[in-house]
């Protein structure tokens, strides 16, 4: 089958990622093997390629957001049917779903709804999951009113956007000046330019100098230091890039709360639990889809031939929302 692979440990960057012909794999137990319909691309399949993964075996296959088609089943799956469309996001450490056959284990799989695409849920994996995880499950939001989602635009602030409008809150977002225009169609309260402006000043203005109620940082770990001091008294920063110094916060003092969010860990852990909440939460999110209340926003639907291309768009900054390819 065909595959967009790293072909050797010494290929690290983009441009050497090559189109490969490699063999279909089989589903172990615990697996099915999805025929491929669309994936999604994150900026972590990049990440990886220049980062390496030292337990990678070459080729490696990348790709973790998959939606596709059951057509084999592993020794041990129940409840799973060939012919089901599914969707899920995979683990950095196996091969992956760029390529026309992927095999998963079925803890991460949820069941598309009949009007959801095939692109539509690939766009929803890494960036939908990390803000459902970031939104749904990590801070208590009871007594939240006010939340700032950095990087509005991106494939996580995009949606985790929308979820906190479910909730109510008060959003505040930040962007860079080209894609303020975008950010504006999913209504956040205000929009930080985040070029041109000085966030923390907006912010005191914004929440008449009482802080942040809720943080979701997306950007890293200078921005997340930052945000430790924009928060209120009892704030919570979620944060997904990096963790700030809370040693040079006053945490204690202000009650203040850290969240880390790392999707894809749960991959790598032993607890069954948080595994399935993989495809629980992916379940729940489609759903939010189907019915109106989220709506992804896919920038483009490529081919596969321009994965290598649309990899570079998103380390480039030079997407908005989600890039996805279909897999014919
Ligand atoms: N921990 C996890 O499990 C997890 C999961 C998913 C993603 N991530 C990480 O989270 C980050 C965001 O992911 P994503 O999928 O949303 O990426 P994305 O779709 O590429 O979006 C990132 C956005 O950040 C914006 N940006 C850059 N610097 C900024 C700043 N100082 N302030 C505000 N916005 C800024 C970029 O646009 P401009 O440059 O135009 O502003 C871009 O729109 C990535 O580093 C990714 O690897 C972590």
């Amino acid at each position: 089958m065909k595959a967009l692979v790293v072909a050797t440990p010494n290929d690290k960057t983009i441009a050497n990622l090559k189109i490969a012909d490699v063999k279909i794999p089989k589903p172990t137990t615990g697996q099915v093997l999805l025929r491929v319909h669309a994936v999604g691309l994150n900026p972590v399949d990049y990440k990886v390629v220049e980062g390496g993964v030292p337990t990678w075996q070459y080729p490696h296959t990348l790709g973790l957001d998959v939606a596709g088609e059951i057509v084999a089943i592993g020794d041990g799956v129940t409840g799973w049917q060939v012919g089901e469309r599914v969707s899920g996001h995979g683990d950095l450490t196996k091969n992956g779903c760029f390529a026309e056959y992927v095999a998963v284990p079925t803890y991460q799989l949820a069941r598309l709804p009949e009007n959801v695409s095939y692109e539509t849920a690939a766009s929803l994996l890494c960036g939908g999951l990390t803000a459902y995880t970031a939104v749904e499950r990590k801070p208590n939001l009871k007594n939240v009113h006010t939340i700032l989602v950095h990087a509005g635009a991106g494939g996580v602030g995009s949606i985790a956007i929308q979820l906190a409008k479910l909730h109510g809150l008060q959003v505040f977002t930040t962007v860079s000046t080209g894609k303020i225009e975008y950010v504006r169609k999913l209504h956040p309260a205000a929009i930080i330019d985040y070029q041109r402006e000085d966030v923390s000043a907006r912010l005191d203005e914004l929440t008449n100098g009482r802080g942040v109620d809720l943080i979701i940082d997306t950007v890293g770990k200078a921005e997340a230091q930052k945000d430790l001091t924009r928060l209120t008294y009892n704030g919570t920063l979620v944060t997904i890039v990096d963790v700030p110094d809370i040693d040079a916060a006053e945490m204690f003092n202000r009650g203040l709360s850290l969240e880390v969010v790392n999707l894809g860990g749960a991959h790598l852990s032993n607890n069954l639990a948080q595994k399935a909440d993989l495809g629980r939460m992916n379940a729940e999110l489609l759903q939010l889809v189907a019915t109106g209340k989220v709506a992804p926003l896919i920038e483009k639907v490529i081919s596969f031939d321009q994965l290598k291309n649309g990899l570079q768009a998103i380390k480039d900054h030079q997407v908005v929302g989600k890039l996805v390819a279909k897999i014919d």
